[in-house]
Order: C-alpha cells, then structure tokens, then sequence
C-alpha cells in the first residue's frame, strides 16, 4: 500500500509555482493577485479561506480577503463581485462556499467574470472543460488529477466509480477522468444518494473517489483488494479531548481498508492540501492570460 501524499505534492506544486513567481518579480512583471470572499462565520470557511490567504503569502503572490458579515444582501455581495471584476489588479477570485442561506449562489457564481473564475464553477469554464477546451478546472478535482498523475497511478481501461455528485467535486470529477489524457481515460461510474446497492459498484471498482461526507462511511468490505482510494471527505467530529474541540476525518475507514489498497488518500493530508494548490496554480494561469490579453 502506497500513502498518495497530497501535503508532500501540493509542497512541490506550491514550490514549483513559487519558482515562477521569482522569475516574474526578477523581470519586474507584476505577480499574480487572488482575492478570496468570505461572507458569514462557518468555521471550517474561515479556515480553509485562511489557509488560501496564507499560502499565497508563502509563494510571493498578493492576496486580498474580503470578509462580509453574515447579514450581507445578495445585492450587496453582487456589488462586490461586480467590482472585483472590474479590478485589473486582481487576477482571479473566489466566493467561498456555502453561501448564507438566503443568497442565491447560482445567481452570485454566473456574476464572476469567467476570465477571473479561478474555482472553475461558471457555466462557462465548466461546459468548456466538459467539452476538453481550454478552461480553469475546479481546485478538487484538478488536485485529484494531479495527485494520481503524479504518482503514475494507471487509470486507463480501470473503472472509476465516483460516490457524491457535487458540482464542485462528483460530477466534475467523473468528467475529467473519462476524458482523453493523463490520469484519465477511465470507464467512470457516478453513484448518488438514490444509487442502489451501492457496494456492488465499489465492490467491482478499480478505483473509488468518495466525495460524501459521512465519517467511515466506505468500509473495507465494500472494496476489492487492490483498488485506490480518493478520499475527499472532510468532516469535522466534535471531540471534547482534542484542543481544538474537534477532530477531521474522512469517508473511508482508513485502518481497514489501507490493508486491502494500493494507493489511499489519508484525511488529512490527502485531496485537501492538492485543492489549495491547484487554485495557485489556477490563479498563476489567470494572470499568465492576463497578461497576454
Ligand atoms: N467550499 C468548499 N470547497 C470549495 C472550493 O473549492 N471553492 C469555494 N469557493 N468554496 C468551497
């Protein structure tokens, strides 16, 4: 069993990236600048929006981090959003989901200009990138692309079943790995809350991309020996003995079934890590076509 180290790959991609930051700054080009909106409190936003802004800093990019209160009017978050577009300084943007609840998300994500859409959730980048064009590939699933890439895991004629159909993970994910190219090529099964008999679908699968969100929820006799495991499950558990009040997990049983793997994501450390990458890297692109417009 082979542990796929998200934190160890998403350290190269963060250096590799910090790299052509130098060069940028050695030639006296203006580096890549990432806004972040956060609107409300959640706690684990704060932290994943924190963690953004932080390593932006490491690799010499600008940051900016708009945090609205949770009383925020769909119209004034619109307002925001309209202005960051008409911002030249700022490359690329996020709004940091989930959305209070009465705020209209599909409404605030068409708003983004898709040239600055580095999450790769407007219409636009997201029917490009179904259609294999050119497009910004949302952070997780490109993270998962990249981490089975790296490691040379073989995905081509093996058959992929993807638990969760998210916009932002499932159902973009099973798009990529059936497309022509690296890490892909793969025969790709998306299962659902409304999937029958699941376990006969993991039981059969080369390899599994659990993106649910229930605690332990893939066990080890759900899976074949062999197979590879992408856990993309984050979920908080409150625990009193922890200092923080709470401890982070995953949806697979990660002692059972990493005896039966041959490669597994651990939580955390795993898929998390790889999804910040990605959106430097994203954002790194943004200003690379920014430039050259
Ligand atoms: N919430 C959970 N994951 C993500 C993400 O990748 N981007 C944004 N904007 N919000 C999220």
């Amino acid at each position: 069993m082979k542990i796929l180290d998200g934190k160890k790959v998403s350290n190269d991609i963060k250096d590799e990236i910090a790299a052509e930051v130098a060069e940028m700054k050695v030639r006296g080009e203006k580096v890549p600048h990432l806004a972040a909106v956060l609107v409300g409190n959640d706690g684990a936003s704060l932290t994943y929006v924190g963690s953004k802004v932080r390593s932006c800093k490491k690799i010499g990019f600008e940051s900016t981090l708009i945090h609205l209160p949770e009383e925020t009017t769909e119209e004034e978050l619109l307002a925001q959003v309209a202005a960051l577009n008409e911002n030249d300084d700022i490359d690329g943007y996020i709004v940091q989901l989930p959305l209070p609840k009465h705020i209209d998300e599909q409404k605030v994500l068409m708003a983004v200009d898709a040239d600055k859409d580095v999450d790769g959730f407007h219409p636009t980048n997201f029917g490009k990138m179904a259609l294999d064009m050119e497009s910004f590939i949302p952070a997780t699933p490109y993270g998962i692309m990249e981490l089975l890439h790296r490691y040379e895991v073989d995905t081509e004629g093996k058959h992929t079943v993807v638990i969760g159909r998210s916009h932002i993970v499932g159902r973009p994910i099973s798009i990529l790995m059936s497309q022509k190219g690296k890490a892909a090529n793969s025969t790709v099964t998306l299962t659902h809350s409304r999937t029958k008999d699941l376990a006969s679908f993991t039981k059969a699968a080369d390899i599994v991309v659990s993106a649910l969100g229930v605690p332990d929820f893939l066990k080890a006799d759900m899976v074949k020996k062999g197979v590879v495991i992408i856990d993309v499950g984050i979920t908080r558990v409150p625990d009193d003995t922890k200092p923080k009040g709470y401890y982070i997990t995953g949806d697979v049983d990660f002692d059972e079934i990493s005896t039966k793997a041959s490669f597994i994501t651990p939580v955390p450390g795993g898929v998390g890590p790889m999804t910040i990458a990605m959106l430097l890297k994203n954002t790194l692109i943004a200003r690379e076509r920014h430039r050259n417009k």
